[in-house]
């Protein structure tokens, strides 16, 4: 009842020669049974979007300004991101948390300003290998999402994302059980808090060293709805296969 969602973050890679890689993607699903999303970066959004408007993909900021427009000098608004033709933006990534020092206050003013301009955040959650050591994620992923989650999110306009911040990048997944406990938490959260109707609807991602070789498996998670894929996603023949995993997933 969920419809999949195979979304790619190219971080901080990619100039205007990647850009061929949307349309072998889009070549290689031009019917895909799941949603496709690449969020590449701010230079390349408006370009991207023009690329793939008629096909199966759709584009994505990788983050955005809270206000609408002002004196923030190097930022992007969620007005400025649908106006190039993105749908989405991922906030709250722990890149940003990390190096920008954003905390979940300022994601929610942030998915709060995304869903103003018609956009689908893409909220991310996740605990530090530490946190994990010391049995307290669950705990940070329940203040996470409340935090990090505005009264104004529906089913249409959010995607949660758990992101294990010691998988990203590291090659280190977390095993089946761990991924579904916290995904089913977070859906109970969900629940909870915004009603069956809206909870059971919002999908979950998991994301942290998703690729061709384990997509498979984490598909077969309960609660898992896709992934949120950064390295595999940057060429379009990484990124492939895992499409095709999720469309082939049967919970
Ligand atoms: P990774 O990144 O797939 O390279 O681990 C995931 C992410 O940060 O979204």
């Amino acid at each position: 009842m969920r419809r999949k969602l195979a979304a790619g973050n190219w971080k901080m890679n990619g100039t205007g020669s990647s850009l061929s890689e949307l349309d072998t993607l889009a070549n290689l699903h031009p019917n895909a049974a799941v949603d496709i999303l690449i969020c590449p970066p701010a230079t390349l959004l408006g370009q991207a979007a023009m690329q793939v408007s008629t096909s199966s993909v759709s584009i994505g900021a990788q983050d955005c300004h809270a206000d609408t427009s002002g004196a923030h000098t190097g930022d992007i608004s969620a007005e400025m991101v649908t106006d190039v033709g993105a749908t989405a933006v991922i906030l709250g990534h722990s890149e940003r948390r990390e190096d920008h020092n954003e905390d979940s206050e300022l994601v929610r003013i942030k998915a709060r300003a995304a869903h103003a301009a018609g956009l689908t955040a893409i909220i991310c959650l996740g605990e530090s290998e530490a946190q994990r050591d010391a049995a307290n994620t669950l705990d940070i992923i329940a203040g996470q999402l409340a935090i990090s989650t505005p009264d104004t999110a529906t089913a249409d306009n959010t995607v949660i994302a758990y992101e294990p911040i010691w998988a990203i990048g590291t090659g280190k997944v977390p095993t089946l059980v761990q991924i579904a406990e916290v995904h089913d938490f977070i859906r109970e959260k969900l629940t909870s808090r915004f009603g069956p109707e809206i909870g059971n609807a919002i999908r979950l991602l998991y994301g942290g060293s998703v690729k061709p070789t384990n997509a498979d498996d984490i598909f077969t998670v309960s609660n898992v709805d896709g992934a949120l894929v950064g390295g595999a996603s940057l060429k379009a023949t990484d990124f492939s296969p895992i499409i095709t995993a999720l469309e082939g997933a049967t919970i």
